[in-house]
């Protein structure tokens, strides 16, 4: 029988429970955190991670509203453990031996402003989240996701270099989004599912660092120059789209929407979406249960170019982003397009890389 004391352990969320370690029907569980998890990709990010199967714990970390996100979540009847951490002096315990980390803290733009506008304010919180990492959980798998992601990477990477624990494959930037976009805005040019539809998106992540390779989409397919033009710049600028539809409201959260991946081993199959995030974290959570041939497009330490940095697909495994895969054949267009993208991405890894070593 429970003595009352542990009832209100329970009801603090921090009893460590049998299913800490195992995941329903005994398969590997793993322990996963997300900071910012009161935002609004935070919240959303929250409930999909609790209905996946492959986690077994989850902490809710938050400068604010972190209990109230964690009640709701933890009602939910599924086999994941949820405890949430309010504020700094909270984040090492948030953090100790989890195997993923994923980062949504920070503010998102409103309209008018780039990605980098937002260098001045979240550049610090990353910095502060990933010292935290290399003290409690140094060897965890990252995925950031707060902007200008093509920045805070390097920062993450300089933080972890600076402990001395930095394994460029386990950290890894989430571009995701673009690449649903991609599929998305595709499928709606050629009238397919866009469930069928799979483009690569390299480069970085704002503007023209989004690098669609549209000679690359399966199924194989052909453009006309004018829906090139269209295509390109509309997965370029998808972010803004929403940033400008929204009013001020934020940025993208709900719209990283798409079926595919998630929805095998979901609890709910009928629900079958999930944010491109929680798709890029299943993915990850895969890769480390050791399921062979997961490819996705992330930003990574590369040296695909000669950039440090830069998105393109790499296979995922236990060891994070274990192979960077190569950019494929380019056509003429799409080699202007990196040339461009390069110019622009060299900047904003220096700016994040002076952040930590100035
Ligand atoms: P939001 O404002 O709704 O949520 C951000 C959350 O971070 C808030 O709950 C806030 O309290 C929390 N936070 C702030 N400082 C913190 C700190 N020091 N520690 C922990 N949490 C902290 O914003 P959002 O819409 O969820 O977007 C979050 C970030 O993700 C933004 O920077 C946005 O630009 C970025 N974003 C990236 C992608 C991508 O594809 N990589 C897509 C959409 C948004
Ligand atoms: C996006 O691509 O939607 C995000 O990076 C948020 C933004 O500011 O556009």
């Amino acid at each position: 029988h429970l003595h009352p004391s542990d009832i209100q352990q329970m009801e603090r969320g921090s009893v460590v429970r049998r299913s800490d370690c195992r995941a329903k029907g005994g398969a590997p569980g793993f322990k996963v955190a997300i900071l910012g998890a009161a935002g609004g990709i935070g919240q959303s990010l929250s409930l999909l991670l609790k209905m996946n199967p492959l986690v077994s714990v989850l902490h809710l970390y938050d400068v604010v509203n972190a209990p109230g996100v964690t009640a709701d979540i933890s009602h939910m009847d599924t086999a994941a453990v949820v405890r949430g951490f309010l504020g700094q002096p909270q984040l090492d315990s948030a953090l100790t031996g989890m195997d993923l980390v994923i980062i949504p803290a920070g503010v998102p733009r409103k309209p008018g402003m780039s990605r980098d506008d937002l260098f001045n304010i979240n550049a610090g919180i990353v910095k502060t989240l990933c010292e935290g990492i290399t003290r409690c959980c140094p060897h965890a798998v990252v995925n950031l996701i707060s902007n200008p992601v093509n920045s805070t990477i390097p920062i993450a990477a300089e933080v972890f270099k600076k402990a001395g624990t930095f394994d460029p494959k386990m950290l890894l930037g989430v571009t995701k989004l673009d690449v649903v976009r991609a599929n998305t805005f595709v499928a709606e040019v050629l009238g397919i599912d866009p469930r069928e539809v799979e483009v690569p998106v390299v480069g970085g992540h704002a503007g023209v660092t989004i690098l669609p390779l549209l000679s690359q989409v399966k199924p194989p397919c052909s453009f006309t120059s004018e829906e090139i033009n269209y295509l390109t710049d509309r997965i370029q600028n998808g972010g803004t789209e929403v940033v400008e539809a929204k009013a001020g409201a934020g940025s993208a959260t709900l719209s990283m929407v798409g079926p595919t991946a998630f929805q095998n081993i979901c609890f709910f199959p009928h629900i079958g979406q999930a944010f491109a995030a929680a798709k890029f974290a299943d993915a990850c959570l895969r890769g480390l249960r050791g399921d062979a041939g997961i490819v996705e497009c992330a930003f990574v330490a590369s040296q695909v170019t000669e950039l440090p940095f830069f998105a393109s697909k790499v296979r995922l495994g236990r060891g994070g982003a274990e192979e960077i895969l190569p950019l494929g054949l380019l056509n003429e267009y799409e080699r202007a397009g990196l040339e461009k993208a390069k110019k622009e991405l060299s900047e904003s890894i220096k700016k994040g890389v002076t952040f930590i070593t100035k």
